[in-house]
């Protein structure tokens, strides 16, 4: 049973995050109240699942069109530029990052959206914050340009509940692993990489050292805090620019043990690149007591639940292709 009456715009619905946003809200929502959109392809998990559009967030008339024309009454605005993409084109990843923000905030205060979703992420602390258990509210001095755009991002959300009452809501993502769509441009994508490689080679050349610890999460565990955060009523919200979650912290190192209890043989190969210093600059765990108070947050993935369930479905798809070979 749908949910309520809303109709739900994602855009950047191809991406790591928006496949399963987009096919989680159908099934909370309906199919044809969430309405996908991306300036990339369809993805083929969401092919027939339900309206899909062409869209470029940055081209806030076309966007204000959809947004009328499809009676949209809530936006999870989720394309972006990620971290280790935006240091090599700061300009773009600010342009893109910012401006697709302000847009949306724009249209959703103008029309009147019942609620907007925008993701914000650890890149937001830099090398001044606490490294363990980062608390929600400490110093915040991010270094690198996506971490200034989601810090900057999230006082405009702020900004824009508390001027003109748009309930947008907001949570600092650690690195997200999964399988059905891929990452890009990420520092903690080796996270996702390396079980793909584990199976195909049984090795994996990593571009963090052993001893890198940072935040991450298990997909199914940021799903569903997207979709509990988004449910929870207004008044439960005391943070209006970004939660802090938390899932599990572990090094490239744990990871690789941890798939060996899988594949005994696995060997991996460590090449720091210049991600290294963006994964310096982040702390390694994240305090999330806020999340915990406000709207019940609780995870249910540690390391090892989450390698056993990600070799389980890595492998079924495997053989699901080599069927279809
Ligand atoms: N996964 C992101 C990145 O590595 C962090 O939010 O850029």
């Amino acid at each position: 049973m749908p949910l309520r009456k809303d109709k739900i715009l994602v855009i950047g619905a191809s991406g790591q995050i928006g496949v399963e946003l987009t096919l989680a809200l159908r099934k909370q929502y309906g199919n044809n109240n969430v309405v996908a959109s991306d300036l990339r392809e369809e993805n083929a998990l969401l092919k027939d699942t339900g309206p899909y559009v062409s869209l470029d967030m940055m081209n806030k008339e076309m966007l204000h069109v959809q947004v009328i024309r499809q009676n949209i009454t809530q936006i999870y605005l989720l394309a972006a530029m990620l971290s280790a993409t935006g240091e090599k084109n700061p300009n773009l990843a600010w342009h893109l990052n910012m401006q697709g923000l302000l847009n949306v905030l724009d249209i959703a205060r103008e029309e009147k959206l019942h609620k907007v979703y925008w993701p914000s992420s650890i890149a937001v602390f830099g090398p001044t914050s606490p490294k363990i258990n980062c608390p929600q509210q400490t110093i915040i001095e991010p270094s690198t340009v996506y971490g200034i755009s989601k810090y900057a991002g999230e006082f405009w959300c702020n900004y824009y509940f508390n001027r003109y009452g748009v309930d947008v809501r907001s949570i600092r993502y650690p690195g997200l692993i999964s399988y059905k769509s891929a990452p890009g441009g990420g520092t903690t994508d080796y996270a996702v990489e390396i079980y793909q490689e584990a199976l195909d080679h049984n090795k994996y050349n990593c571009f963090l050292s052993e001893n890198t610890y940072l935040p991450m999460m298990y997909m199914p565990d940021a799903i569903r805090a997207t979709l509990e955060l988004m449910n929870a009523p207004a008044e439960n919200i005391s943070i209006r620019t970004a939660y802090n979650i938390s899932g599990m912290s572990f090094s490239p190192n744990e990871i690789a043990e941890s798939i060996k209890t899988h594949l005994p043989d696995f060997n991996m190969h460590y090449k720091a690149d210049s991600r290294q210093a963006i994964a310096d600059s982040w702390p390694q765990s994240i305090d999330d007591s806020v999340a915990k108070k406000d709207w019940g947050w609780k995870p249910q993935y540690d390391l090892q639940k989450m390698t056993d369930d990600m070799f389980n479905n890595l492998k079924a798809t495997k053989t699901l292709n080599q069927d279809q070979d």
